[in-house]
């Protein structure tokens, strides 16, 4: 078997997360050394608690720090009317025995870095504060990251949080533009994507008599709403971590990605620049395309793993 890609999962769960964070855990080709919450879909309590209850509930041990608790320079605008108040829709889980780790995200990611030999890739499946904060403290430690994986913007510059921003970069433009300018490898999974690999009624019934964990999904998904999915479920975050487990699903394109940070009616749209005459500025690849029944395949194999 082939050795396990290290990585480090941020999140903000969040009912879409929440499918991420299984596929992460559950597939055979990851290994999750760390747990990261920022501020998000709800509050950084509800996060940080939600991904707790959810490791619980996977009965896994993975470490958690508790990161951000609003973005870098803008008072939290979340989405809890996408994903309930409390962020995990309807569910009834039970509170957390367990608790966060003392080192804060930074420091955490700081400590699993600077002792990894190897690099670690980190997927983000939330708004980039932690990962942007990281990256200004220990700019350093760049070089021992494989490479960032992040659910945000879209192709088309049509916005969910507002009719040009998506959520994750809207809610925290100004650490997307950190993190577009930071050199590192990145890899965006945009909005297009989870809604074209949606989870349809049908998908939903296969999900829900698959296990205990698919049972529970069902249920997220009852509260779950996305403008742009009406009968079923965006995939959003899980889309994003497919993108480690399995890169072919996906066609990439390198493009010059730049974020509004200006206040203006467009702030937080994501610009993708594919032009050749760009290529010099290339800063990172963005998916364009995904195999949606391969993306289900992997989703249901995943799924499958657990007992
Ligand atoms: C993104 O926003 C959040 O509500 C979802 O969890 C996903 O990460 C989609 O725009
Ligand atoms: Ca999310």
């Amino acid at each position: 078997m082939q050795k396990k890609i290290p990585v480090i999962f941020d999140t903000d769960p969040g009912i879409d997360d929440s499918v991420a964070l299984a596929m992460a855990l559950f597939s055979e080709e990851l290994d999750v050394k760390l747990i990261t919450t920022v501020a998000g879909n709800v509050g950084i309590d509800n996060v940080t608690s939600n991904t707790l209850k959810l490791l619980e509930f996977f009965g896994r041990t993975t470490p958690v720090a508790r990161g951000a608790a609003s973005p870098l320079k803008r008072k939290l605008e979340d989405a809890s009317w996408v994903h309930g108040s409390f962020g995990l829709g309807e569910y009834d889980f039970p509170e957390p025995r367990t608790q966060v780790i003392e080192k804060n995200a930074v420091e955490a990611i700081r400590d699993i870095l600077k002792n990894s030999e190897e690099k670690i890739s980190i997927i983000a499946t939330g708004p980039l504060t932690n990962i942007a904060a990281f990256i200004l403290t220990y700019p350093k430690l760049k070089n021992k990251i494989d490479k960032l994986i992040f659910m945000g913007g879209s192709l088309d510059g049509v916005g969910n949080k507002t009719p040009y921003a998506e959520f994750n970069i809207g809610v925290d433009p100004e650490a997307a533009d950190i993190i577009f300018k930071s050199g590192l490898e990145l890899v965006m999974c945009p909005m297009e994507m989870g809604h074209t690999a949606y989870f349809n009624k049908r998908d939903i019934a296969r999900i829900k008599v698959t296990n205990y964990v698919g049972a529970m999904f069902e249920v997220l998904f009852r509260t779950y709403k996305d403008n742009h999915v009406k009968n079923g479920a965006a995939t959003h975050d899980s889309c994003t971590a497919s993108y480690l487990i399995e890169p072919k699903i996906f066609k990439t394109k390198r493009a010059y990605v730049t974020v509004e940070i200006i206040d203006t009616v467009k702030t937080g749209i994501v610009v993708c620049d594919f032009s050749k005459k760009s290529r010099d500025i290339y800063n990172m690849s963005v998916c364009t395309k995904i195999n949606v029944v391969k993306f289900k395949k992997l989703f249901f194999t995943i799924m499958g793993n657990i007992d």
